[in-house]
Formats: C-alpha cells, structure tokens, sequence
C-alpha cells in the first residue's frame, strides 16, 4: 500500500508496537498500511458511516488484516470506550470537528500517549482549542499534493493550559516556522495570498466585524512579511 503524502505524513508519527484507533478511517488505506509495513500492533478503524466503513471492512478482508484491524461504526472516540489505545489518528476533517470529537471524550483522549491531528480547514481554530484544553502541540509537520499543502499536529493531553501563540502561529505552527520547514514558504505564499485578498474585500466593510477582520489581516501579513525575512 502506497500511501499519499498527506497520510504518509500522518503515518510517520506512529511509533513502533503503537495499539492505534484511526477515527474516520474511511477507505481504511491507513490502518493496512500500518499493519502491512508492521508499525502497528493493532489498529481501530473507525467510522460514523456504514459506506465507509464497508470500503475499510473490504480492505481488511482483501488484506487478510482482520485479526490485527477492528472496523468500529462509532461517532468519534464513543466506540474506544473499554480498549486500550496508544495513539489515536484524526485526518482528514475540518479542524472545529476534530476539536468536538476530542471534547467529547476526554476521558479516552487524556489517557493515550499522543494524538496526531490533520486538519483540512480550520487549523487555527483546532490550534486554539488545543491550548485553551490542556493540550500540548509537540511537533508539526506539512505535507504537499500538488499545489495543496496539508499540516499534521502531534498533541497530547498535559492539563496545562493558557499557552499563547503569535496569530499566524495559530495557522500554520510555531514549530513549523521555528525549524524553517522546507515547505513553510509554499505554505506562508498561500496564506498571504488569502489574507491580502481579505484585507481587499474588508476594506469596504464598516461592520464590527469587518474592522476585526481588517486588523487580523493586516497582522497576519505582516507575521508573514517577518518570517519571509528569516527564510
Ligand atoms: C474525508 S474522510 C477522511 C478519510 C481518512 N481519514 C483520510 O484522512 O484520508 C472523513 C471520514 O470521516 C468520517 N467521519 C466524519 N465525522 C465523523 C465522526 N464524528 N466520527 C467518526 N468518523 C467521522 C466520514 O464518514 C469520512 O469517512
């Protein structure tokens, strides 16, 4: 199973012997690829829908994984309940969805080693619920498909909480522009891209709003403009 840059990425952070629960497995191309490649020792593949599910369920059997892949029809963490996990995975879905699915089972999420988190939309807003919850971002990762960049989060649950992040740290990761990631200037030329075009919409907007707007922007562009000059 060849993996595409996005899960790839996601799959570098589980660790060797790892018990995984991948929520919102979908085709289940994760979970056969870490028993395949002999990373995980056993994996949850879990899913809110039936159709999903089947397509893993059908992978599972094609690669003979059923003694090392459980397919669980769950809505976010609700099918863990009694299982030992190490890592859980949640890729591929917006960043406030992701945020809901570990508020609603805290309890399961506060005891695995690490969670590792792939937002598609909302990265900032899963960033500020993670640090507003007792979660710690301990590392970060991009991954590029063609002209799209995804970003990977390793977090875990510590209880310690109020941390505060740089606006644009909250969208793409302070240890991401700490370590000068190869990728972070096809990410920050995206990002700059998007807000000079807000900045130009707000700037006929006299609501509330529209002035919030205007200010975030202009204190993106100019986060973007700082690390430009450290690349
Ligand atoms: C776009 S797919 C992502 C598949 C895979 N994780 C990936 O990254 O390629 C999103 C999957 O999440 C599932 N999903 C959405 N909300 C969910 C929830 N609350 N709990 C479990 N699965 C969910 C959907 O049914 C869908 O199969």
């Amino acid at each position: 199973m060849k993996l595409t840059n996005r899960l790839q990425a996601v799959a570098d952070y589980i660790k060797k012997g790892s018990t995984v629960a991948d929520i919102g497995t979908d085709h289940g191309y994760l979970p056969v690829y870490l028993i395949e490649n002999k990373i995980a020792k056993h994996v949850y593949a879990c899913d809110i829908n039936k159709g999903p599910l089947d397509a893993a369920i059908s992978q599972i059997k094609t690669n003979k994984m059923s003694d090392f892949i459980t397919p669980i029809l769950s809505n976010g963490l609700d099918g863990l309940k009694e299982k030992h996990v190490d890592q859980i995975v949640i890729a591929g879905m917006g960043g406030v969805l992701i945020g809901e699915i570990l508020k609603n089972n805290l309890s399961i999420v506060k005891e695995v080693d690490s969670l590792i988190l792939q937002p598609m939309t909302g990265q900032a807003e899963l960033r500020v619920f993670l640090l507003e919850n007792g979660f710690e971002i301990l590392e970060e990762n991009l991954a590029k498909e063609k002209k799209r960049m995804y970003q990977v989060i390793l977090a875990k649950y510590t209880g310690l909480k109020g941390a505060k992040l740089k606006t644009l740290e909250y969208h793409i990761g302070k240890s991401i522009i700490d370590k000068k990631h190869p990728l972070l200037i096809n990410l920050i030329s995206n990002l700059e891209r998007k807000w000079r075009k807000i900045l130009i919409e707000c700037s006929v907007c006299d609501s509330e709003e529209g002035i919030k707007k205007i200010e975030e922007a202009k204190e993106m562009i100019s986060e973007i403009e700082e690390v430009r000059k450290c690349l």
